[in-house]
C-alpha cells in the first residue's frame, strides 16, 4: 500500500513532530519551539497538511475517538487505507498505547463480516535509532510492502538501508511493519493461535479483534488460571512456538504480555522482531528467553516445566542443521571442474 509519492517529505516531518508519549501540552510547546525563522516555512507546510487531513476527516473518515491533535494526523493517515478499502468505519478507542506501537478498537465494515477490527499502528519515532534492533534483524531479509524480499541486489535500497537516509529508514520500517504482518499470515494459514491477518498498510496492519465492545481481551500476565486450564494452555504456547519454529523463526519477545486471554483462548501476539533461526548467532539464546519467560508465568499458575530442556529439544529439532547436511552445503561452495 502507497500513500502518495509527494508525501515522504511531509511524512518525515509528522514523524519528528509527533510523539504521543507527550502529552498535548509538550506537544504544543515543542511545536512552538519548532516556530522561528528559519523552519518557518516547514511549519506553514505541516499547519496547510493538518488543515487538508481535518477536511478529509469531515469528508468521511469521521472518529468516535478523540485523539489528540498530533495523534489524530498520524492515526488518520495511517488508518485511512483501510478507510479507503472498506474495511473499517470508525475508529472507537485507544485499546493501548506502548513503546513501539498504539494498537485501536475499530468498527469493521459490514462487507468484512466482522463487527469489531483491531489495528495497530506503529510508533515512528523508534525507527530512528535501529541500534536496538540489530540484534533481530540479523540473518533477516528485507521485505517491501507486498512482504516480498527485497534482493541482496537490489542496490539502490540496499545501500539506502545500510547507510539510513530517510529512503532507508523508510524501507526499514516497512520491512519492520511487514515481518510482522506475514508472520501472522504464515502461522494463521497453518492453524496457529493468533489474530486472523486482515491487510497490512505502510504503518499500520490490521487484524481481528480480541475482546467485546466494552473491554479488550487481557493479556496472561495481567490474569490467573486455574490449574487445569493453565496446564492446557501452557501446552497451547508450546505448540505455537513450534510451529514458529518450524517456519524457522523465533518470536523475540514472548511473554505473558504478548498473550491475550479470551474466553477459555489464546493468541498470540506482537511479532516485529521475529529472529531466523537459521540466519541468526542469537536465536538460540532468544529462544531460550522466550521459552523462559513464557515458563515464569506458568511456573505461578501452578505448572512447572524446566525451560532449558524444552528449548534445547525444539532447538536439536527444528534448527539445529546436522554436521551432515552442513558439509553437504560446503560441498556447494566447490564447483564442478569445467576444463
Ligand atoms: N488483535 C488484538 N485484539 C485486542 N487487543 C489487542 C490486539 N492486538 C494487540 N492488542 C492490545 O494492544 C497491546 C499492544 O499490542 P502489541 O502488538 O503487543 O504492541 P506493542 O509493541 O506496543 O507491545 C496488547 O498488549 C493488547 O493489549
Ligand atoms: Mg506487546
Amino acid at each position: 500500500m502507497h500513500f502518495r509519492d509527494t508525501y515522504s517529505d511531509e511524512y518525515e516531518m509528522y514523524e519528528e513532530m509527533f510523539d504521543p508519549v507527550k502529552n498535548d501540552r509538550q506537544a504544543r510547546r515543542s511545536r512552538r519551539s519548532r516556530i522561528h525563522p528559519a523552519s518557518k516555512e516547514r511549519a506553514e507546510i505541516v499547519a496547510e497538511l493538518t488543515d487538508e487531513i481535518e477536511t478529509e476527516l469531515d469528508g468521511g473518515f469521521r472518529i468516535t475517538y478523540q485523539p489528540s491533535k498530533y495523534e489524530a494526523t498520524w492515526l488518520l493517515q495511517s488508518l485511512l487505507p483501510f478507510y479507503g478499502q472498506t474495511l473499517i468505519t470508525d475508529v472507537l478507542a485507544l485499546i493501548k498505547g506502548g513503546k513501539e506501537a498504539s494498537v485501536y478498537r475499530c468498527r469493521a465494515h459490514p462487507s468484512t463480516g466482522l463487527d469489531l477490527v483491531a489495528a495497530k499502528v506503529y510508533r515512528p519515532r523508534k525507527f530512528r535509532s535501529l541500534s536496538n534492533d540489530a540484534v533481530y534483524r540479523d540473518g533477516r531479509t528485507v521485505l517491501n510492502e507486498n512482504g516480498k524480499e527485497i534482493k541482496a541486489t537490489d542496490e539502490r535500497v540496499m545501500r539506502a538501508f545500510r547507510q539510513r537516509t530517510g529512503f532507508g529508514l523508510r524501507v526499514a520500517h516497512t520491512s519492520w511493519v511487514m515481518h510482522e504482518y506475514t508472520t501472522i499470515e504464515k502461522l494463521h494459514e497453518q492453524g496457529g493461535a493468533v489474530p486472523q491477518p486482515i491487510l497490512s498498510a505502510e504503518n499500520a496492519i490490521l487484524m481481528s479483534y480480541h475482546g467485546d465492545e466494552n473491554v479488550a481481551a487481557p493479556t496472561l500476565h495481567e490474569i490467573d488460571l486455574e490449574r487445569d486450564e493453565a496446564e492446557r494452555l501452557f501446552d497451547e504456547v508450546m505448540r505455537n512456538i513450534e510451529m514458529l519454529l518450524a517456519l524457522g523463526w523465533v518470536h523475540g519477545d514472548l511473554s505473558a504480555y504478548n498473550i491475550l486471554y479470551w474466553e477459555g483462548e489464546i493468541v498470540l501476539i506482537d511479532f516485529p522482531q521475529v529472529v531466523n533461526c537459521h540466519g541468526n548467532d542469537h536465536a538460540r539464546a532468544i529462544l531460550e528467553r522466550d521459552v523462559a519467560r513464557v515458563c515464569d508465568y506458568f511456573a505461578h499458575q501452578g505448572v512447572n516445566r524446566s525451560p532449558g530442556k524444552i528449548a534445547g529439544r525444539l532447538w536439536k529439532r527444528y534448527a539445529e542443521i546436522p554436521l551432515r547436511d552442513r558439509l553437504a552445503d560446503a560441498s556447494v561452495d566447490f564447483p564442478p571442474d569445467e576444463d
